[in-house]
């Protein structure tokens, strides 16, 4: 029997959209991250997600930001067979399936309680699996987490999520909580006035849903996490538009992808960031 949803809120339901994203991504002809846990997800729960109104813009970056990130969890669990990765708000996403670690990793899935009792329910058990379910808000989130090990930490489509406080509060807190690690996330480079009115005005559901949970409009500079914790050191500015994969993207998307990639200005409206501690 398919899963109905019921209670999840707002922000929570935007992990279906990245959900659907990667499942979409799966049925192109041409797939950038091949994720097909996320489309057997799709078919397991009784949603609307066609409603959405999911752009091919929207699979081919949210696809590739996941293979990103993914490659960035692979080779620091590679080096460190003992890592613990910290998923913040993880939503649905099957990054531990797709990248597969060495049993002896442990993969820490944190999130708000209507999408984490979801992820419980949906996505298949593993040893290396556990359920944090925590408001990121909170102080004591990572108080069940190992504090004795390697940690990578990846957030994919969280910080637009949340308020700077909140931000730099997790920021000053992993060090605090971790001995030596690396945090990585996607970013946007600083959300400007334009962006701002198209998401408020666009008639597609899915922007309209994205726009109003929006909370942070982030920042140009990839330093301006070492003003939260200083001990914290940028190690990586990788733009989407500079990535390989962007040759999988369909025509008229690969060439106005590659031609943001050719400014700064514009490279960083996509980007991985990734810092060490
Ligand atoms: C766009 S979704 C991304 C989900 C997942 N990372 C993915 O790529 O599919 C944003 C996620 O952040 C979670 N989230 C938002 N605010 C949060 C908070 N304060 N604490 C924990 N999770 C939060 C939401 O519940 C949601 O699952």
């Amino acid at each position: 029997m398919r899963t109905v949803i019921t209670d999840l809120t707002p922000v929570e339901a935007t992990a279906l959209l990245t959900l659907y994203a990667r499942a979409l991504d799966n049925r192109a002809p041409r797939p950038i991250l091949a994720d097909s846990l996320a489309d057997s997800i799709v078919d397991d729960i009784d949603y609307d997600f066609a409603g959405l109104g999911v752009q091919t813009s929207v699979v081919c970056q949210t696809a590739l930001r996941a293979k990103m990130l993914d490659d960035r969890v692979r080779s620091f669990a590679s080096a460190h067979p003992d890592a613990v990765v910290v998923d913040l708000g993880a939503g649905l996403d099957s990054g531990l399936y797709r990248v597969a670690p060495p049993q002896t990793v442990d993969w820490y899935h944190v999130d708000l309680p209507g999408i984490s009792a979801l992820r419980e329910t949906l996505l298949p058990p593993d040893p290396r699996s556990h359920i944090v379910v925590a408001s990121l808000a909170a102080a004591d989130w990572a108080a069940t987490i190992p504090a004795d090990r390697p940690t990578m930490l990846v957030a994919d489509g969280l910080f637009a999520f949340l308020a700077e406080p909140v931000i730099a509060g997790i920021f000053r807190g992993i060090t605090e909580r971790f001995p030596s690690g690396e945090i990585a996330f996607n970013d946007y480079g600083g959300i400007g006035w334009f962006s701002r009115a198209a998401l408020k005005f666009y008639p597609q559901k899915m922007f309209k849903d994205v726009g109003s949970q929006w909370g942070y409009l982030g920042f140009k500079d990839a330093h301006h996490p070492q003003t939260w914790n200083p001990r914290v050191r940028l190690v990586e500015e990788a733009s989407l538009a500079h990535a390989d994969e962007v040759d999988l993207f369909p025509g008229w998307l690969r060439i106005a992808t590659r031609l943001m990639g050719m400014t700064k200005a514009t490279a960083r409206k996509g980007r991985i960031l990734r810092y060490r501690f």
